[in-house]
Formats: structure tokens, sequence, C-alpha cells
């Protein structure tokens, strides 16, 4: 499942966020990339291990945690921290599957989905549309600053060259409790059902039926 979440970041985080970066010290991007993404990857890194990245990681999970759709969707076990990524003119990131085991020693955790946050407005740069391939073919995106996507990390996908400007993101990865992507569809359509339910409907037989049904499911599919 794709998945668009709107506004998960609040305008005055975004502008507190790109103050930051603007001051932020870059890195080639090809320094955490795999072999093979090494080879087509092009744009620039936030120095992960510098003060202000920590800042930026809690501003950034603070909002995404907070997010109910963001929850129901990834039903996140770990979470990456997040890489800020810059693309300035000429910068790309050719065809690509993310890496499917991330961090490093006891902190290693599978990739099972993939987070683009987009962090400034599309009218601030040409090109740079993330493209990923799907069962139902390509989509592109370039959403307004604030909004981001899920995709599942095991689609190939690519960043489109900028032509003009700056594109700014943050990208992290989620090792979902669930980790079969057509389960996790699943049971975040029968939460929206339940969600209704319980709101609308909290001492119906059926809503009983649904939430025992989303609880049950969630313990049988879930890994820990
Ligand atoms: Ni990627």
């Amino acid at each position: 499942m794709l998945l668009q979440l709107n506004k998960v970041i609040d305008q005055d985080v975004l502008e507190n966020i790109r103050r930051v970066l603007a001051g932020a010290k870059f890195v080639d991007g090809r320094l955490s990339a795999g072999a093979a993404a090494k080879r087509v990857k092009q744009n620039e890194e936030m120095d992960q291990h510098s003060q202000q990245a920590e800042y930026l990681d809690g501003l950034v999970m603070k909002q995404l945690a907070q997010n109910q759709t963001f929850r129901s969707a990834a039903l996140p076990h770990k979470v990456s921290r997040p890489y800020f990524a810059r693309y300035t003119q000429g910068m790309a990131y050719g065809d690509h599957i993310d890496d499917p085991v991330m961090g490093t020693g006891g902190e290693r955790f599978r990739t099972d989905i993939a987070v683009t946050l987009f962090l400034n407005e599309p009218d601030r740069y040409d090109g740079g549309e993330l493209v990923i391939n799907t069962t139902f073919g390509q989509k592109k995106l370039k959403l307004p600053a604030g909004d981001a996507v899920l995709y599942p990390a095991s689609s190939l996908h690519h960043v489109a060259e900028v032509t003009d400007g700056e594109r700014l993101v943050a990208v992290l990865w989620i090792q979902s409790l669930v980790r079969d992507p057509a389960k996790r569809e699943l049971l975040y359509e029968l939460n929206l059902a339940r969600e209704t339910l319980l709101a609308q409907r909290p001492d119906a037989e059926e809503t009983a039926h649904i939430d025992h049904t989303y609880v049950n499911l969630m313990r049988m599919w879930s890994e820990v």
C-alpha cells in the first residue's frame, strides 16, 4: 500500500526544521548508501552525528508519533532515525531498492516501510519527483511541505533530477509489527471500520465483533 499523509508536520515546526537545515553541515549522500545504491545516488545528507540532527530527529518523531493514520498504517515496531536530504540542481537518485536491514549492533532492524517527508514546498524546485513502481504502474509524488508518503521499502523507486531550486526531505524506515504488506493493508482498512464503529456505536454487538477480530488478527500476525 502506498499511503499519503497530509499535514504530518505543523507549519511552525517546518519553519524551524528549515532554519536548522539552512545552517547545518551536509555530506555526500553516498556515504550512507549500500554498494548498489552508491552508483545511482547523488544528493547531500545532513551529518547524522551532529547535535542538530538529534534535535531535528526529536521534532520529526514527536509529530509522526502523534499521527493516528501513520500509527494505524505502519504499525511501527522499530523506527529509524530520519535522514535529512538535500537535492540541488543536477542531483537525483536513480532506480534502487532500499537496504533490507539497517542499523548497527543491537539496533538492527528490518526495513518494511519507507517514509519520505516533504520539508519544503513543491514550487521551490523543478523536477525532484519521488517515483515509485507499484503493481498499478508508476506513481509520481511531489507533495506539499509537511506531507508524507509511506510505501513498501521493497519497491523499486527513484528521485527524478532536480533541475532548479532545492528539494528538502526527511527519509526514514520502519520495521512494522506486521511484516507482510498485504496483511498490514487489511488491518489498516479493518481498523478504519473499527474506529468508526467504536465512535458511533460503542455498545453494538457488531462493534465488539469487529474490535475482537482486529485485536486477535493483530495478535496472530504481529512479530516482536
Ligand atoms: Ni530509496
